[in-house]
């Protein structure tokens, strides 16, 4: 039990480190959090900086989803708690202790730890966002659309992590709330032409 307590704080933690701040700050960009979508994550690094500062945010930010769901894992954590430790991280990309509680949507921190809870679950999602992304050019409404299938993706490849899924994809679209409204407004940004 102390070590799951453990383990959970340890991913709220590294969850709350941001990559777009950092990458930001390490190419001397403007800060995500004043620009753009004005959201600290990859599709808003890449609308300042391009790929590569991109690249380097959806790292960062799935790598620090992936370490604490792969010790739960180590560790012979029951399922529920892999999932709770998955959440506490991506949590903490939403609400960053360091950052005032003003981070991120969870959409890369769900990728890492989804790529190590339920790989094959989280390939098929990831696969759809990616032709969604490259057909609309809207990260918003591959992220929406791609959590959005999640559940019923994990309910037919891995059953087990159905709910763990439901609870994910419920937040991250929730975190979608201001895209939902833009989108519905015919101003959602792009993320290949930045009207900064
Ligand atoms: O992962 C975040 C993405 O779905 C939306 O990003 O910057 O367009 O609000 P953004």
């Amino acid at each position: 039990f102390i070590v799951t307590c453990l383990l959970i704080l340890f991913a709220y933690g590294l969850g709350s480190i941001s990559g777009a701040i950092s990458v930001c700050r390490c190419f001397s960009l403007t800060d995500p959090r004043k620009t753009g979508s004005k959201n600290p994550g990859a599709t808003n690094v890449y609308r300042i900086g391009g790929a590569i500062p991109a690249v380097l945010t959806l790292v960062i930010d799935s790598v620090k989803g992936a370490i604490p769901v792969y010790l739960a894992i180590t560790l012979s954590l029951p399922g529920l708690a892999q999932g709770i430790v998955a959440l506490a991280a991506i949590v903490g990309h939403m609400y960053p202790v360091y950052y005032h509680f003003k981070g991120g949507k969870g959409v890369a921190t769900t990728l890492g730890a989804g790529l190590v809870l339920s790989p094959y679950t989280t390939l098929f999602v990831t696969i759809c966002w990616v032709l969604i992304a490259y057909k609309t050019r809207v990260s918003s409404i591959a992220s929406i659309s791609a959590a959005a299938l999640a559940p019923l993706t994990a309910y037919i490849i891995d059953p087990s992590y159905t709910l763990i899924y439901t609870i994910l994809s419920t937040i991250i679209i929730f975190r979608h709330k201001e895209n939902i409204s833009a989108l519905l407004k015919h101003k959602e940004k792009r993320f290949d032409k930045p009207d900064l």
